[in-house]
């Protein structure tokens, strides 16, 4: 198998290949990928001394359309838009990008013919591609597997003797995740988040509905996350961080799928109690522990009583957050945690797009809607102090699933097994205008964006530590096109250029 894979991995492409564009009657177009044709960005270079490059994806039809040109010594005084850097101005460090691999991802994927499997892996994985860096998986089953489980489904197993990684994990995950990090340049950080403890340890006895895990149970569920680190590390994947529990609040709800409920208290006490102390003596103190994994309208309330309490504090490095309350939530709940803990990182760990819509409207193949949704999230969000943002499912059916529960929805890449093809769609270049261009350890710089046009741009500017250059990336919701005059920061370098209607542009520079 290793073998094989090595020769089907070609040499990097220059310049980057052209998208096979397809029309489903969306507002924009999907690129088309089979067995022998596949779109990839190639490496894009920064350019050298007095030049700028812009990559630059529309709802019209450009994916990654690169252009160089020179650094001009005056602003466009005319601009629509302008940008200020100001490097001086740091805020925080970047862990990277990503989605997850779900059991439904390595399901849809299996189903392709194997060449056009190995261009989805490097279409999200390799300097080719999007370089994602940062994944989730779930521990055991969620909603997007086809059966709901546990790594321990042996009744009253308190010492889990049975506990086991499944067959999902040996032909879903696993395969994938070593191709993944076979191809990607970049270390590959993944953490694990389980949606529900064994049905056994809870309340409940199910997977699904309300409610929590049994009391006496805390000490042997801390040992399953323990057993789950060292199954992972043993087949060459080992964990870079874990989350608590996966959306803990939906298990106060008589929810459809695997749940359960963690009020903050009993985080903060399971925490400092358990499992804290089991992951530092089994020499897991390192494994990155985040908390809440929810919206972000429960930030700050439910992360205060761990953090405020030194027992929880200390085995804690940060708050994870999913986008699905971004709509009507400010994100002024996130400077605020920040505040308070500035040492306790925030991370996006899951959004998806389709997930409050109708059934028709799970899976929209083209839509831009969804890529500057996406885009506008991801940017608001790094403004508000995330430290990166990970996707959800990579890689869905043609009806969004599977899902045993049927929470249908989108996702960046739609398989069509019949036709041995996928689709990437514009939800996929509005991330790599993110993932490709901002490595782990760049450092977010302060921007200020004004002008006639700037209520319809959003914008951020990163510095990439690793190579030395800036990076700014522009987001244009308007139906109409902008001139673009962004100020280096030196006072004397402007890139002065022109975003199309519904757009999203990165530019890349050295900084002097
Ligand atoms: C764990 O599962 C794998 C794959 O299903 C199997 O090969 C292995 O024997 C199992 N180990 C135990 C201890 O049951
Ligand atoms: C929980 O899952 C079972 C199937 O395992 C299903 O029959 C039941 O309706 C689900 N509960 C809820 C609240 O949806």
């Amino acid at each position: 198998m290793l073998m094989l894979l090595l020769l089907l991995v070609p040499a990097l492409v220059a310049g980057g290949t052209e998208c096979n564009p397809r029309d489903f009657g969306a507002d924009s177009v999907v690129c088309v990928c089979t067995a022998s044709d596949c779109d990839l960005q190639g490496v894009i270079p920064v350019p050298g001394d007095g030049l700028f490059t812009t990559v630059t994806s529309s709802r019209d039809g450009l994916r990654f359309a690169q252009n160089t040109s020179p650094l001009e010594s005056t602003p466009n005084p005319d601009a629509d838009v302008s940008l200020i850097l100001d490097h001086n101005t740091e805020y925080q460090t970047i862990f990277g990008f990503g989605g997850a691999f779900t059991d439904s991802t390595g399901i849809n994927i299996a189903t392709l013919p194997l060449e056009a499997q190995d261009f989805l892996i490097r279409s999200y994985f390799s300097p080719d591609g999007i370089e994602y860096n940062l994944c989730r998986l779930p521990m055991a089953g969620s909603d997007f597997s086809i059966r709901p489980y546990s790594y321990d489904d042996v009744e009253g197993d308190v010492d889990l003797v049975y506990f086991n990684l499944t067959i999902e994990d040996y032909q879903y995950k696993l395969p994938y995740i070593k191709q993944a990090q076979q191809v990607a340049h970049r270390e590959l950080l993944l953490f694990g988040s389980p949606w529900s403890p064994p049905a056994w340890m809870k309340e409940s006895g199910t997977f699904n509905g309300s409610g929590s895990i049994l009391k006496e149970m805390w000490e042997p569920y801390a040992n399953y996350f323990i057993k789950f680190l060292q199954a992972y590390e043993a087949e060459g994947a080992p964990m870079w961080g874990v989350t608590m529990q996966n959306e803990p609040m939906t298990g106060l709800e008589d929810w459809a799928w695997n749940t359960c409920y963690w009020s903050p208290e009993d985080t903060r006490d399971w925490i400092k109690t358990y499992l804290g102390p089991a992951m530092e003596s089994a020499g897991y103190g390192d494994v990155q522990l985040m908390i809440d994994d929810h919206n972000r309208d429960t930030i700050p309330a439910y992360v205060l009583p761990c953090l405020d309490d030194a027992g929880c504090y200390q085995y804690v490095d940060g708050t994870a957050l999913h986008w699905y309350a971004d709509w009507w939530t400010s994100p002024d709940s996130m400077d605020e945690t920040h505040n308070l803990y500035p040492e306790k990182y925030l991370l996006y760990t899951e959004s998806c797009d389709g997930w409050n819509s109708g059934p028709d409207e799970r899976v929209i193949l083209g839509s831009w809607v969804r890529a500057e949704n996406y885009a506008f999230d991801v940017l608001e969000d790094l403004n508000h102090w995330a430290t990166g943002w990970v996707d959800w499912n990579m890689a869905l059916s043609m009806g969004g699933g599977p899902n045993w529960a049927n929470n249908y929805v989108d996702s960046p890449i739609i398989i069509n097994t019949d036709a041995g093809e996928f689709y990437k769609q514009p939800m996929f270049y509005a991330l790599g205008h993110f993932s490709k261009f901002i490595p782990p350890g760049s450092i977010r710089m302060a921007s200020s964006v004004s002008g006639p046009g700037s209520g319809d741009v959003i914008a951020v500017a990163v510095h990439n530590i690793p190579s030395q250059t800036d990076v700014v990336i522009i987001l244009n919701r308007g139906d109409s096109g902008k001139s673009v005059s962004v100020d280096s920061g030196s006072g004397v370098e402007f890139m002065n250029f022109a975003m199309p209607a519904k757009s999203i542009t990165t530019v890349l520079f050295h900084e002097h």
